[in-house]
């Protein structure tokens, strides 16, 4: 099986002690062939990292989100420079920051420069191809709001029809992200170009983040 990428996306689900006990919970030495990025809170960047070099847990770790701004003057922000001292990954663009905090365009393109300029992997998520226009991501997490936390993942064909319009606009491996969860994973893998899932709910259970990772 070739390598994939499995971004766990633990939003606002978990206080610090709450992903304390799940890493702890984690067996340790955990290897896959695939590569999984954990995104906790920022309050939970260091202490995951912390653990998970402790446990020698085979993970990266991803901000869910960074500053629009570099450092300075900006406050409750959180600069690209200080992620970049702790993680590897970033999602810019998540239809939740859309949505709930009015991100456009602008915003998510001065969000993309902070992450390249601080060599951060963006991951881009997207609803369609139009909100690739301008951008050069690393990885394209295509997520249609609809299956977002919805419990229903999108029609196979229908990721397949997204996938063909995206990939026209970039190189950039492509996720899906949407109410993915173990029980829907034989199905997932059958879609053509699929190079990874991002994955929310089922990723706050060390048994279904297990479960998923063992049948990637
Ligand atoms: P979900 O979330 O798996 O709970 O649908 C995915 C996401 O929003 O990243």
């Amino acid at each position: 099986m070739d390598q994939k990428i499995l971004v766990l996306n633990w939003k606002s689900n978990k206080t610090p002690s709450a992903a304390r006990n799940f890493l702890e919970e984690f067996p340790a030495d955990f290897k896959s062939p695939h590569k999984i990025v954990l995104c906790p809170d920022y309050l939970s960047v260091s202490l995951s990292k912390d653990i998970i070099e402790k446990k020698k847990i085979g993970f990266s770790i991803g901000a869910q989100d960074l500053s629009r701004f570099g450092q300075g003057a900006y406050t409750g922000e959180v600069s690209g420079k200080s992620l970049s001292e702790l993680v590897e990954f970033v999602l810019i663009g998540h239809a939740e920051r859309r949505r709930l905090f009015h991100e456009n365009k602008d915003i998510l393109k001065e969000k993309m420069t902070q992450a390249k300029e601080n060599n951060l992997k963006t991951v881009l998520c997207v609803e369609g191809e139009s909100d690739l226009e301008g951008f050069d991501p690393d990885f394209v997490a295509y997520e249609p709001e609809s299956s977002i936390g919805s419990g229903v993942v999108e029609d196979l064909s229908k990721i397949e029809e997204a996938f063909e319009k995206i990939k026209k606009m970039t190189n950039a491996p492509l996720l899906y992200g949407g109410s993915v969860n173990y029980n829907e994973l034989e199905d997932l893998k059958k879609v053509n170009n699929l190079s990874g899932l991002l994955v929310g709910s089922a990723s706050l259970e060390v048994e279904s983040v297990l479960n998923i990772v063992s049948s990637l």
